[in-house]
């Protein structure tokens, strides 16, 4: 989502729906703004576009929503509540004198909500964000009846009690109509910046919603709650303690500015890859240990019934689905087929009540996967969607929808899209072996204990991938180039493969490793590069070893190795030409870290062959045809 708050001597409506433009990537299901003016709050909120607001605004009779000094908006992009008006934010108290914004996940508002409920409150939305607004003008009253001095330090103290009580990953902005000229935010986990003017202050989840009024910043820390008035800045921590944010001068133009600094989309998606892991693990896990699924209109019984699973999928997508049936099989013990959406119905495929199809789709727009789920259905299949768009057609026509929380992925290379589609497909193969009595619930846990590392090892790997970048630089003059892999690093081969195809135009092509033999090692010459994905030698060392001797095979005709092993397995490194290491991760999980190079790769190739990274020619982010 993206946020923007204001407070200053200007009228506050216009500077925030321009922010609200430049955070249109961040997220485009809803939009809304709440502006104080003479004493009264005025809102407004739409579904969809920044532009319909912008209509409904227009239309409305002048009622000084567009004269007030303090202002804060909000363009959305749906996790709880589906995308309509009513859940649009700002979301207001019951007694209407708060407005709340946010940005995030609140893990423990059904909790709240039903305390809150039970005080006699009645929600207006589906959402978390709306306990948030309650919850602050309650604590506002409590401390107005302790005689407590009002004013803006008051607000920094109620949204100080309200986010004690909060758990999971927000960003909020609140103003109170009795004090006019503030915004109060907190920050943990999702992004806020202060944007420092002259007699005037600004919040935003990121620098493009200001930087035309001011190029000072303050990036806020994890837990601060930060107070602007239009003459000051105040910082504390959660509990009240003086705190600063970390201040820094933005030399970016307006177009890099929404890119965060990063050159491409592309390389900003690749770099938050670990925040989206994070982020679709978030709120997954039940306080008993067990995985718990969002919008999942499947009942256990029904879960237990299922004999067989249908993965379909196009694209990187299809490649997250072969990840899964590795995992699946493995986990449930239920046979899993993996199928192209575009191949799926045309085979006449056997389905009955007990197949589960799972539908993988970033976009949930996908032609090819919208019709082959429409036949699952017709075959009286039950369709579980993957899905990182709230609201698309393909989770609004499935029976269960598990969210990937990704965020808005703008370059059309799925790259954190697929990580997250990972994390999604993992989830639901532990939920089913848990659910199937196939795994106890310790045995899902150390799971997930491992998938809940793997953000911090996702930083560690990206911090040190200077050496991939300068040898990709050094790949852009081949004219082809092959990836092999064995179990889950195959899909992974395929996918470096076809990052490779749609960025950089180049001939590529990857290979289960040990099919190499029986035909495509005739392709390779002197000089060949060939990305070898290497398993790791924990666990299942027969595995790796035999992918070290199809290394060792192609080496021996020439080819030029770059190997992706894992860190501390040293004897690999006599087999590379490259070496590219990834922390060590259980096996089935690898992919999260294996493909991360290969990307890294391909965007570089692409761009040192003056490429458009972003928007590859003749392809599309999402392909709404057959
Ligand atoms: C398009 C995109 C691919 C994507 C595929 C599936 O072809 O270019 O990057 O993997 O569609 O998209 P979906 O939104 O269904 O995951």
């Amino acid at each position: 989502c993206g946020i923007v708050g204001y407070v200053g001597n200007r009228p506050a409506l216009s500077i925030v729906l321009d922010g609200l433009r430049r955070l249109e990537y961040r997220g485009y299901d809803s939009a809304g703004v709440a502006v104080i003016d003479n004493g009264a709050l005025r809102t407004g909120k739409r579904a969809g576009k920044l532009a319909n607001l912008e209509k409904a605004l227009a239309e409305r009779a002048a009622d000084g929503i567009a004269d007030g000094r303090t202002g804060i908006g909000h363009t959305r992009w749906a996790t709880h509540g589906g995308p309509t008006d009513r859940n649009a934010h700002p979301h207001l108290s019951a007694d209407g004198r708060v407005a709340v914004i946010h940005n995030g996940i609140i893990e423990n508002f059904s909790r709240l909500r039903a305390e809150l409920e039970a005080d006699g409150i009645e929600f207006s939305s589906d959402t978390d964000t709306e306990c948030a607004a309650h919850l602050l003008a309650a604590e506002m009253r409590t401390l107005r009846a302790a005689g407590a001095e009002g004013g803006p330090a008051l607000l920094a103290e109620g949204m100080r009690r309200v986010v004690r009580r909060l758990e999971g990953a927000f960003t909020l902005l609140a103003v109170d109509v009795e004090v006019p000229d503030a915004v109060v935010a907190a920050r943990r986990n999702s992004p806020l910046v202060v944007g420092r003017g002259d007699g005037e202050n600004f919040l935003a989840s990121d620098v493009s919603a200001f930087i035309e009024h001011t190029r000072e910043a303050i990036e806020l820390g994890q837990d601060q709650v930060v107070l602007i008035t239009p003459t000051s800045i105040e910082i504390t921590d959660f509990d009240g303690a003086p705190a600063t944010g970390q201040e820094y001068h933005v030399n970016w133009d307006l177009s890099a500015a929404e890119k965060g600094g990063y050159e491409y989309f592309m390389l900003k998606e690749i770099a938050e890859q670990p925040q989206a892991i994070a982020d679709t693990l978030l709120g997954r896990l039940s306080e008993r240990g067990e995985i718990i699924l969002d919008e999942v209109r499947l009942t256990d019984q029904d879960l237990r019934d299922v004999d067989k699973v249908f993965i379909v999928a196009c694209g990187t997508s299809y490649h997250a689905g072969m990840v899964a049936k590795y995992a699946i099989e493995h986990w449930v013990r239920i046979p899993c087929e993996v199928e192209l959406a575009s191949e799926f119905r045309y085979r006449d495929p056997i389905l009955d009540r007990s197949t589960l199809v799972i539908v993988i789709s970033q976009s949930g727009e996908t032609m090819d996967t919208l019709m082959a789920l429409r036949h699952a259905k017709e075959q009286k299949a039950r369709v579980l969607a993957i899905c990182n768009t709230n609201g698309s057609t393909i989770p609004r026509e499935s029976d269960a929808v598990l969210y990937t929380h990704g965020g808005p992925e703008i370059a059309v290379a799925s790259t954190k899209a697929f990580l997250t589609q990972l994390v999604a497909c993992y989830l639901i193969g532990l939920h089913l072996a848990q659910v199937r009595g196939v795994m106890y619930a310790d045995e899902v846990a150390a799971v997930v204990e491992k998938l809940q590392n793997t953000p911090d090892s996702l930083r560690t790997l990206l911090a040190g991938m200077e050496d991939v970048r300068e040898l990709a630089r050094d790949l852009r003059t081949a004219s082809t180039i092959l990836f092999i892999g064995r179990h889950v690093g195959f899909p992974v081969a395929l996918e470096g493969a076809l990052k490779l195809k749609e960025l950089a135009y180049m001939h590529a092509e990857g290979f289960a490793a040990g099919e190499l033999k029986h035909g495509p090692i005739s392709l390779i010459d002197e000089g060949t590069p060939v990305v070898c994905v290497v398993p790791s030698p924990a666990g299942r060392g027969v595995m790796r070893d035999k992918v070290v001797s199809n290394i060792q095979e192609v080496r021996a005709r020439g080819a030029r190795t770059i190997v992706i092993a894992e860190d501390g397995d040293e004897d690999v490194r006599a087999f590379a030409d490259h070496l590219i290491v990834v922390p060590p991760t259980p096996t089935l999980l690898a992919p999260l870290m294996t493909t991360v190079p290969l990307q890294i790769m391909a965007c570089e190739i692409a761009a040192a062959r003056g490429h458009d990274v972003d928007q590859p020619r003749n392809l599309a982010k999402s392909v709404t045809v057959e």
